[in-house]
């Protein structure tokens, strides 16, 4: 079942967002959570962080969604960078605790079937939080990706480089490689929590949850899962 909480702005999405994950992690204080990065859950990760002394996160553990290829792990974009300075240390949670595929070039072969192993060694994700891209991409799953995909290797859409030049310097020295969980990897999790803020999101957001389930639209897989929590800004509802 897809529940769509529509809230008046950013912040108080982010900040209805930021319950949920808190409630995961009283309800489960060991839990396995999956975490996007991208500027939609930044908001939502703050709000986690400013409510830390509420629960306790000592035992959770983190599976990034996606990485880029071809950038060394420290460079501040990478995302295992962004998800220590984003949401692990305000947390006051361990590198330790966070896993990314790996991207170095001689395990690129073996990336995705070792990262879906540690995914399942993990007892798999309880919670996964998701952005959604104006292509309608989840992770790096761009449209035509495989509804059964599993993590992988993928080549980013020039719209997708586009979107995200404004996080790089020069803004072409975006990735042309990445590793992504598939949409069937999403699918498996528990419990799905997509984010959408602003009306540059309201033609995806409408298509993923209204239209019909399709690879052209991968974040339309969300239909096929059981658990589905969607929050947006009223920007991005505009099209529902
Ligand atoms: C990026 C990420 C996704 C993210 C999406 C939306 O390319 N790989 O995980 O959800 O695109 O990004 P943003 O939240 O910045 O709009």
């Amino acid at each position: 079942m897809t529940e769509v909480v529509i809230a008046s702005d950013e912040a108080e999405g982010s900040r209805l967002a930021a319950l949920i994950v808190a409630a995961q992690i009283r309800t489960k204080p060991n839990c396995v959570l999956g975490v996007a990065t991208g500027s939609s859950p930044l908001a939502l990760y703050e709000e986690l962080a400013a409510q830390k002394r509420t629960f306790d996160a000592s035992g959770i553990r983190a599976f990034a969604l996606d990485e880029y290829v071809g950038i060394a792990p420290t460079h501040p974009q990478a995302y295992r960078a962004v998800l220590l300075r984003t949401f692990m240390r305000p947390l006051g949670l361990n590198e330790s605790a966070l896993s990314v595929p790996a991207v170095e070039p001689f395990t690129l072969e073996r990336t995705g079937v070792d990262y879906e192993q540690r995914i399942t060694d993990a007892g798999g994700i309880d919670l996964q939080i998701l952005g959604i891209g104006t292509d309608g991409h989840i992770g790096f799953n761009e449209p035509g990706s495989s509804l059964a995909s599993l993590t992988r290797v993928k080549t980013l859409t020039s719209q997708t480089r586009a979107d995200n030049a404004r996080f790089f310097d020069p803004p072409d020295s975006v990735p042309v490689h990445c590793v992504t969980q598939g949409i069937g990897t999403i699918l498996r999790a528990k419990h799905l929590l997509l984010l959408a803020f602003g009306e540059t999101k309201a033609r995806a957001l409408a298509a993923a949850v209204e239209g019909p389930v399709t690879a052209s639209v991968p974040a339309s897989a969300i239909q096929l899962h059981p658990h589905v929590t969607v929050v947006v800004d009223e920007a991005a509802a505009r099209e529902l």
